[in-house]
């Protein structure tokens, strides 16, 4: 049979205490519902259906471009309910595989696993033994051991409380069964809702098979509720994406320390210091360093780079031997390439630096094209900004800038050029020649420092 994926995503997360739609809390630097989307679309079904509803308008927007089937739950009614929205639009043919926006971590294999469990009349259920059940649907079996219903802790008897096997919120079974069931689910119980729950002791007792799959890692199954049990994810993601990185080959300082918000892949010997957060797509080359505190979002580190602590970076492709920081911020739009050197209290916007040039202390260098062998002294800045446009700045190879200098753009530093310390450069500077721009020393002989009044 077929798969249709429901994935339940309407509630508002009132126990996250936040404007922001529960499916919209972000895991990892992204929504929760897109964790919950990558996994579905990896089982390639046929149909993925988001059932929305509270803050329908911006979780809609959210995943407007990803070919998604919306049903509409106004009304938040319970988790049945939801689901009963979504049956008309699937094909009637098809397995519902029923996923929840608020259980981002679940894995590919195990729903896998779980809709190989169902079939034309039976259901699977994925279930968790943990050792706190505290906040779950609990798992009631018969005297044979067959699972009968599941009981809604609100709803559950103090005996049925301390059952530690739980309900993910996860099942599969036949669009059509699953119409039939929930037409009879009624809202008698301690919230007043039409639970999807419900569909399992009406599935037992009209005798249709349920299984229970029990999930591997209660970790997948991890349901967020309130921003502690998201923390709780956060940490879960965040080790998993640390043990592949280690597995890879990279060695990190801490497993602990290292936030992947996106994607980061590492060649060989690449080492990461604590406190890193990599954005967007980040690659590091073989034998990478990155020391503590780095910010990087999409970057490409070539082989060997060293990027010393606490620098950020942003949207840069840096060559192979690099130097970097401590303390280098680099902004959008940098390419370095082999063997530069950025040193600390150094910002670079827009620009590109070629191989073996130096920036190393305390400048801003925007719009700007560097040659090859360039070093740029302690404090120079170029002036790219008039307050209204913005200008380049070309560096031709080998270039010799002093300390203090600005460079007002546009303007041209000639190949093999030595710019004086202290100039204020605004005409071209020819190639090979010192061109010095500043008032000439003078010494006022005999000069008194003033006196304080009486
Ligand atoms: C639900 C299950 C519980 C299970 C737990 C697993 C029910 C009645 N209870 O409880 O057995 O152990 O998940 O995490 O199903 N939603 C809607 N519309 C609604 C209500 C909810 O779309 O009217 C969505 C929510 O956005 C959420 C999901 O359904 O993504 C689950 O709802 P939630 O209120 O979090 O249910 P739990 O109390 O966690
Ligand atoms: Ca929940």
């Amino acid at each position: 049979m077929e798969l249709s994926v429901i994935i339940l995503a309407a509630g508002q997360g009132k126990r996250m205490n936040s404007d922001l739609p529960k499916v919209l809390q972000p895991l990892a630097g992204r929504p929760l519902l897109s964790h919950v989307l990558a996994t579905a679309a990896a089982l390639k079904p046929a149909q993925i259906c988001v059932v929305y509803g509270h803050g329908g308008d911006s979780v809609q927007q959210a995943f407007a471009d990803d070919g998604l089937l919306w049903a509409l739950q106004a009304e938040q009614l319970g988790t049945g309910h939801a689901v009963q929205q979504a049956l008309p639009l699937l094909a009637q043919a098809n397995l519902a595989l029923v996923l929840c926006g608020d259980v981002p971590l679940i894995q590919p294999d195990a729903l896998q696993a779980l809709v190989k469990a169902a079939g034309p009349d039976k259901l699977a259920l994925l279930t968790a033994e943990l050792d706190d059940s505290t906040g779950y649907g609990r798992i009631v079996r018969d005297a044979h051991g067959h699972v009968a219903s599941i009981v809604e802790e609100r709803d559950a008897t103090v005996d049925q409380r301390a059952i530690l096997e739980i309900n993910t919120g996860l099942m599969v079974a036949p669009v059509p069964l699953l119409q039939g069931w929930l037409s009879q689910v009624k809202a008698d119980n301690a919230q007043g809702e039409f639970y999807l729950t419900d569909v399992i002791a009406l599935a037992a007792a009209s005798g249709h098979t349920v299984t229970a799959v029990q999930a591997t890692a209660a970790a997948e199954v991890l349901g967020i509720n309130d921003r502690s049990q998201l923390a709780v994810a956060e940490g879960i993601y965040r080790a998993r994406v640390a043990e592949a990185l280690m597995q890879q080959g990279a060695r990190l300082a801490d497993p602990a320390r290292l936030d992947v918000r996106g994607e980061l892949r590492c060649g060989r010997d690449v080492f990461i210091d604590i406190n890193a957060v990599f954005e967007g797509q980040v690659e590091l080359g073989d034998g990478v360093h990155i020391g503590p505190n780095a910010c990087i979002r999409d970057a490409v580190i070539g082989a060997g780079t060293q990027v010393h602590p606490n620098c950020v970076i942003e949207e840069a492709r840096i060559g192979e031997l690099c130097q970097i920081g401590p303390f280098a911020r680099m902004r959008p739009g940098v390419h370095l390439e082999e063997r530069a050197k950025l040193g600390n209290f150094v910002e670079l916007k827009k620009s590109h630096v070629g191989a073996g040039s130096k920036v190393n202390h305390l400048s801003y260098v925007g719009d700007t094209t560097l040659g090859e062998g360039v070093n740029i002294g302690a404090g120079t800045i170029t002036c790219n900004y008039d307050g209204a446009n913005k200008y380049p700045t070309v560096i031709g190879d080998g270039a010799f800038i002093g300390s203090g200098v600005q460079l007002v753009a546009p303007v041209e530093i000639g190949a093999g050029a030595t710019i004086g310390a202290g100039s204020v450069i605004s005409k071209a500077a020819p190639a090979g020649e010192l061109t010095v721009g500043r008032a000439k020393q003078v010494t006022i002989s005999g000069w008194q420092r003033p006196v304080k009044k009486k």
